[in-house]
């Protein structure tokens, strides 16, 4: 009998124990858990932690491009760099207004560093001493605060992690004589005690749609151990959305996988936007000046048309546009960036329709000057023009419905257009009055020539 029951709760204990593998669910699984996100479109990135206080400059000297990167590219050394932890107060914080600049903006999701490489945590964690709570002298739970008022707003919370730590002992990669970085001999130990608990308290505790990996590129980490960590995260949170730098398939900044089954639901072009469409899903993660973290002296701001132009042209590829602000040391999204977003929330409340929850054309493109986008019901064709001229506008890849209007957003009163027979082209005139700037966007009823 004894033995039985030992069986018994050894094969209880295996049930309940049993792992899912998520790294082959099917199309249709996949395509319903990145739904939202597809439809989303536009994200805001933010990068924030310690490195707000020295704002890119250390003993009066600036360094790098990058702000969040001055521990390593200053040499600091962890007990100096937890110096700006310690003046970590960001009092002017509120996670309300933070939300509201990015709904006005038209953001469908904020992706927040829970973790940056400098290991400081911006949330209560159990885990370590070296967050919010412990090490600052802030102690209030940012995450939190952001997650409340994410689901307030109906916005998806979302947690950039770095993989990489220069503050944990276990999992810093040292460099040898040569200068090579040499394999951490306890690596192990910190992904098992440290990154995976850590990961779980993020997911139990607030729930993100979305964890937003980097730092994969240190030696110590495998594809193996991506696959592990993703299929970890997927048995805890089963819709869990997870970018491509869980594992090692990444291709640089282009960021786009460089082999078949790579882990991860998504490729993650960075400060640059893919060519063309493509097959997989993907973001790109751009700054809006030269940094992510806060810099001070860092005012190369681009303006709100190339923003607005690069969120056309990513809508049009298929992919979403992650686009960054680094919140200064007080709290405060640097107003340059905050202007910004109201010209792109102004801009989309007109044209949203042409954004997000669209679909992208094989010839996604027409001219210099043309960028189209299908709504997800095959409806509509979207050709969104960028350059405003005194010449019609003349569409070759369109195949217009007989008798029907043709609309620009925004505008009330339908546009004049003819279609050419012979050439197949369709000529728009433009309206007496444009509704916004930057872009326009014609709503067409009809189906694209190929
Ligand atoms: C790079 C940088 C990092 C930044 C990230 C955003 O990988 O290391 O600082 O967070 O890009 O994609």
């Amino acid at each position: 009998m004894k033995f039985l029951f030992s069986i018994l709760c050894t094969l209880l204990l295996l049930v309940a124990n049993a792992q899912k593998n998520y790294l082959t669910e099917s199309k249709q699984e996949r395509d319903s858990r990145m739904e939202w996100w597809r439809d989303a479109t536009f994200g805001m990135f933010i990068h924030w932690g310690a490195y707000a206080v020295p704002a890119g400059s250390y003993n009066g000297k600036e360094y790098g491009r990058i702000g969040e990167w001055i521990m390593h590219s200053a040499n600091i050394p962890i007990l100096e760099y937890e110096k700006f932890v310690k003046q970590f107060n960001p009092i002017q914080f509120n996670a309300k207004e933070w939300v509201a600049v990015a709904k006005k903006a038209g953001i469908k999701y904020i992706v927040i560093t829970s973790k940056h490489h400098d290991g400081f945590c911006i949330w209560d964690s159990k885990v370590t001493n070296y967050d919010i709570m412990d090490a600052s002298p802030f102690k209030r739970d940012i995450l939190k605060e952001l997650s409340d008022a994410c689901k307030e707003a109906g916005i998806k919370m979302c947690f950039y992690h770095s993989i990489m730590d220069w503050h944990q002992p276990d999992a810093e990669s040292k460099k040898d004589y040569t200068h090579q970085h040499s394999v951490n001999p306890n690596f192990a130990k910190y992904r098992e005690e440290y990154l995976k608990p850590q990961l779980k308290e993020l997911i139990e505790k607030y729930d993100p749609a979305v964890l937003w990996f980097d730092g994969e590129w240190i030696p110590e980490w495998t594809e193996e151990q991506g696959r592990d960590l993703y299929n970890y995260l997927r048995n805890l949170k089963p819709d869990l959305i997870i970018n491509n730098r869980v594992g090692k398939g990444r291709s640089g900044m282009q960021g786009m996988n460089k082999y078949k089954d790579a882990a991860g639901d998504f490729g993650t072009p960075e400060q640059e936007i893919l060519e063309g469409t493509s097959d997989s899903d993907w973001e790109s993660c751009m700054t809006m000046n030269d940094t992510w973290g806060f810099k001070k002296n860092d005012n190369n701001w681009k303006s709100s048309e190339t923003l607005i132009h690069n969120l056309i042209d990513i809508a049009a590829k298929g992919g979403n546009y992650l686009l960054n602000v680094g919140p200064t040391a007080e709290g405060l999204i640097p107003a340059p960036s905050v202007d910004r977003l109201k010209d792109m929330g102004y801009w989309l409340d007109i044209n949203g329709e042409a954004i997000y929850a669209t679909k992208s054309l094989k010839k996604y493109k027409e001219g210099n000057n043309v960028k189209y986008t299908v709504s997800n019901d095959g409806k509509y064709i979207y050709a969104i023009v960028t350059q405003k001229s005194d010449q019609p506008v003349v569409l070759k890849n369109i195949q217009i419905t007989h008798g029907t209007k043709v609309h620009m957003l925004g505008v009330k009163k339908s546009i004049k257009h003819t279609h050419d027979n012979n050439s197949g082209t369709l000529t728009l005139e433009w309206p007496k009055k444009l509704p916004c700037d930057h872009a326009w966007v014609f709503k067409i009823e009809g189906t694209p020539k190929n």
